[in-house]
């Protein structure tokens, strides 16, 4: 039914706001009832206690019946009331009315005991109704003890049609329903305000989402509440920031990843052309051809990484933890970089805390970390240069550090190395392997260890690479 938030919020507070005002209403229409009552009947007992000493003085033969009925007439001159004065036994002796013909009827009439007994008894009683079909529109009536001489003689009761309360009744309960509805009218003005703010951001949202599935991530929703829509429109921009930036580059990457590819190609494509056509010379064919193959052994390096980078950061591959000492595997690791090494000249000092360094990790991966690492502290290193290498423990982590004494990283670039394809010297590292895509393997890796990296470099002084592990417990002998 409520196919629009908008609608379903109007309608809904609208509802909730007229059951508010209607149960108000009644309320105070009662209060008033009641209230106005009360205060009717007030007043009728004053006056009831006003005209007992006039009905004293009467009885007693110290004033006529037309100087009472005149006092009746100037304390009753807008109660409208009519006033009866029964005796012990209920017969009513002096009656009091307006018109002069109703008053003769009451005289002379007898009350029900039941009617009068509680005033007998010294109480004031109050009623509505037509004081038992005596009256034909109903009436308020009052009854309140005739005292003569300080001892109760009979009862006065005081009848004021409920009518003239009505009037002034009806007066107060229509000012309390145009208030109401004056009310309501506001309401829906501010509620269609409210419920505008809180749709429209999400109308916009809702619209911009569709345009994202299409690709175009470039609209954001404008943000006007500092509360949750608020604060969903402001996440969802910062959403839409971040497709953008990925969607960014992603572009970039596959743009990168033809360039990196199709160079090699064109060289090897172009020492082969040179081969079969002869503009090679036969005696330097050999040179060309191997040119060639280590062109391709580079791309298919790449592509390895590649390949790396997109298994970890799919997450498809969950990590295969096991417990290893970090220091064999970077002997190892050395080993197998030893003919470079010593290419270089590079003097290597190793420095473990302890003999054996027990980390829980996945092993592959991490020996993947540390020759990236090798390789860059190599490839960045001076001819005759240091490299150091530290493991060492502190609490419940293990700690790595490769360390050269080679180029090092200019301030501004060190933040942008762990991205995909960034080399600081582009000419300087395409004579060797990689493609800047080392480090963000490496980074990617350690982050989905859970796990830190850091990097500390000074230009010209060298560059330093520490990163955790979990530290592990010596394994038992038989696992
Ligand atoms: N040990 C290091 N010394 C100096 N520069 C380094 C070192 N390690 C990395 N870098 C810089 O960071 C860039 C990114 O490294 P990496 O991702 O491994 O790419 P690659 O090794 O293919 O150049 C490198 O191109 C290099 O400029
Ligand atoms: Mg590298």
């Amino acid at each position: 039914m409520f196919r629009s938030l908008f609608i379903r919020l109007m309608v809904t507070y609208f509802i909730i706001i007229l059951i508010t005002l209607v149960i108000l209403g009644l309320l105070l229409s009662t209060f008033f009832m009641d209230y106005t009552f009360n205060m009717k009947a007030q007043e009728l007992i004053r006056e009831g206690k006003a005209l007992n000493p006039y009905i004293e003085m009467y009885s007693m033969g110290m004033l006529t019946q037309e100087m009472l009925y005149n006092y009746f007439t100037t304390i009753d001159r807008f109660l409208n009331t009519t006033v009866w004065v029964s005796d012990g036994l209920g017969y009513i002796w002096l009656a009091y009315s307006a018109s002069r013909e109703d008053q003769e009827k009451w005289e002379e009439q007898k009350l029900t005991e039941e009617e009068f007994i509680q005033v007998l008894k010294g109480n004031i009683i109050t009623k509505t109704g037509q004081f038992g079909g005596r009256f034909s529109t109903p009436v308020l009536t009052v009854g309140v003890p005739l005292r003569i001489r300080n001892r109760i003689r009979g009862a006065i009761f005081l009848h004021s049609p409920v009518q003239g309360i009505k009037s002034t009744l009806n007066d107060i309960y229509k000012n309390i329903w145009w208030a109401a509805f004056i009310s309501a009218g506001l309401s829906v003005l501010f509620l269609y305000w409210t419920s505008r703010r809180i749709s429209k951001p999400l109308i916009q949202m809702n619209e911009i989402s569709r345009e994202f599935a299409q690709g175009n991530f470039n609209r954001r929703v404008k943000v006007m509440t500092k509360d949750e829509t608020g604060q969903l429109a402001v996440n969802f921009n910062a959403m839409a920031d971040s497709l953008e930036k990925l969607e960014e580059m992603r572009r970039s990457f596959v743009a990168n990843v033809s360039h990196e590819l199709r160079s090699p190609l064109t060289s090897i494509m172009g020492y082969i052309q040179g081969v079969l056509d002869n503009t090679i010379k036969a005696d330097e064919r050999d040179k060309y051809l191997r040119i060639s193959l280590s062109e391709a052994q580079r791309l298919s390096k790449l592509i390895d990484e590649l390949l790396d980078l997109s298994q970890i950061e799919s997450g498809q591959f969950s990590l295969n933890m096991v417990v290893f000492d970090v220091n064999e595997q970077i002997r190892r690791s050395l080993i197998s970089q030893e003919e470079r090494i010593n290419q270089k000249n590079i003097d290597v000092e190793v420095n473990f805390e302890d003999e054996y360094c027990w980390v829980e990790a996945d092993m592959d991966r991490i020996q993947q970390v540390i020759l990236n690492l090798l390789d860059n502290a190599i490839k960045y290193n001076r001819e005759n240069g240091k490299l150091i290498i530290k493991t060492w423990k502190h609490r419940d982590k293990a700690y790595i550090k490769i360390q050269d004494k080679g180029v090092g990283i200019p301030k501004e670039d060190i933040v942008h190395i762990w991205e995909r394809f960034y080399q600081v010297d582009k000419s300087r590292s395409n004579k060797n392997t990689g493609r800047g895509l080392g480090l963000s393997i490496v980074k990617k890796i350690i982050e989905q260890h859970e796990q830190n990296i850091w990097v500390n470099s000074r230009l010209g002084e060298g560059t330093a690479f520490i990163f955790s592990l979990k530290s592990a417990k010596k394994p038992e002998k038989n696992r």
